[in-house]
């Protein structure tokens, strides 16, 4: 090294803001920089040659012997953390020569040969305060990030509470939409029947003072009489047609209670081998009033294996899309239900000729409260309980839409569930 380069290193060696300390092999202080003479407010001059721990008492202890045993004998770096050992020497002062808190060091002391070949010792020591007050606060910073944590997690407990809540008032905003729906297509036939009866009750009275006058009646003339000015062959006519009528009502109501009993179980929640079809059409029958202003209804059925599900949920889910298809048909439009499998996977489908989904807004219409519907009308909870439900069911659902030519949402369900090792391992590749 020539005498600039020399000059170079000293001026480094004493501008840093690094403690440098050179000791020789017995430790006694040959050297220290200007940092040190700042900070411990202690001149190199009367230290030189003096033992390091005469100077600061404070560095003697095990540590210190044992970082000058693994720099001696093993040549080693040996390198201390504040947070180990907060400091080495007492140094009180900040560079600027104010008293500053105790400064926390982390230390450097490794091995190396002078000019002669003799073993020396340097000792560099990093001020850390800054640092450790810093970590500190990030320490702090990231107890409170737990604690928000733990509240957050609070929080999505709450949430997913008030969801399973809301979905079920949904379910039950769903039942009374659905009576409603019923008791208008009930009482249309129980209306006629009613008045079937009506006007029957008066045919039964004219016929029976047709048979009470055959006692006192003086001539079958007489009752000739009676019976043409009572209308008998008409009444005879529209006894049947009356009757007939009647029955096909009675009927009807039937059709509708039977429906809506295997539409609803709503409490059996277990899975249970089912005829898909068989539901559709149940749930067909039951939101009957919703559809029949709006849509033909087609079904394009095909053939099915009996399907492991919970049959009230996917009624569920089928009566959803069905009423979401009825309100996008402005006027008068085609719904069709299609049905159909695939290795061990079956699929129901429901397409509509309404007004189709507009791309911008078609990734958002499973979140829940999402609805392009007018206040009061849509509570955006429908899709996102069927989407909830048919991934219960280890299956998933799919739309096809161009705005103005309708939409067609496709169920996928495995006609048998998974195991719960199957569930977890196809959780793990979808992530
Ligand atoms: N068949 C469809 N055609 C066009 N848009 C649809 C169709 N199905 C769903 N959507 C869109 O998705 C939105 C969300 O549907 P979702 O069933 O979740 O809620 P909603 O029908 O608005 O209200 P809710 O079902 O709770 O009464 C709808 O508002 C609508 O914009
Ligand atoms: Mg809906």
């Amino acid at each position: 090294m020539d005498s600039r380069q020399s000059e170079l290193a000293r001026a480094l060696v004493e501008q840093i803001e690094i403690g440098v300390i050179i000791l020789d092999s017995e430790l006694r202080i040959q050297y220290w920089n200007n940092f040190i003479s700042q900070c411990s407010g202690k001149q190199l001059q009367y230290a030189l040659q003096q033992h390091l721990t005469r100077i600061f008492p404070e560095a003697d202890t095990p540590s210190l012997g044992t970082m000058v045993a693994q720099a001696r004998e093993q040549g080693q770096h040996v390198y201390t953390e504040w947070r180990e050992n907060p400091y080495l020497i007492h140094l009180p002062y900040a560079l600027s020569g104010q008293p500053s808190p105790l400064m926390l060091q982390n230390t450097l002391l490794f091995p190396f040969s002078d000019m002669d070949g003799q073993l020396c010792f340097g000792l560099l020591l990093y001020d850390t305060s800054e640092f450790a007050r810093s970590k500190r606060q990030l320490d702090a910073a990231l107890r409170a990030l737990c604690h928000k944590q733990i509240e957050q997690d609070q929080l999505i407990k709450k949430l997913e509470k008030a969801n399973a809540q809301l979905l079920q008032s949904e379910k039950l905003a769903a039942i009374g939409q659905l009576a409603a729906g019923v008791a208008h297509e009930i009482n249309n036939p129980i209306g006629y029947v009613f008045s079937n009866l009506k006007t029957l009750a008066g045919y039964v009275h004219d016929l029976l003072r047709i048979i009470d006058a055959i006692d006192g009646a003086a001539s079958l003339d007489e009752l000739r009489q009676l019976k043409h000015s009572l209308e008998y062959d008409y009444i005879r006519n529209d006894v049947e047609a009356l009757i007939g009528e009647s029955e096909d009502g009675i009927d009807r109501v039937k059709k509708i209670i039977t429906s809506l009993k295997d539409f609803s179980h709503i409490d059996d929640d277990e899975f249970r081998l089912a005829d898909l079809h068989r539901g559709l059409d149940s749930t067909l029958n039951v939101v009957n009033n919703e559809l029949k202003y709006k849509a033909e209804v087609v079904k394009e059925y095909g053939e099915l294996p009996e399907v492991e599900c919970i049959p009230s949920q996917i009624n569920q889910v089928m009566m959803n899309l069905l009423v979401n298809a009825a309100h996008a048909i402005e006027q008068f439009g085609r719904i069709t239900l299609r049905s159909g499998q695939q290795d061990d996977w079956v699929w129901l489908e429901v397409e509509d000729s309404g007004q189709g989904i507009d791309p911008q807004v078609l990734n958002r219409i499973y979140e829940p409260f999402f609805t392009t519907k007018p206040v009061g009308k849509g509570t955006g909870l429908g899709l996102s309980l069927s989407y909830n439900i048919v991934r219960k069911h280890s299956g998933r659902i799919e739309v096809f839409s161009q705005p103005g030519q309708g939409a067609r949402f496709r169920v996928w369900l495995p006609a048998r569930q998974p195991t719960a090792e199957q569930a977890q391992e196809d959780a793990g590749q979808h992530d």
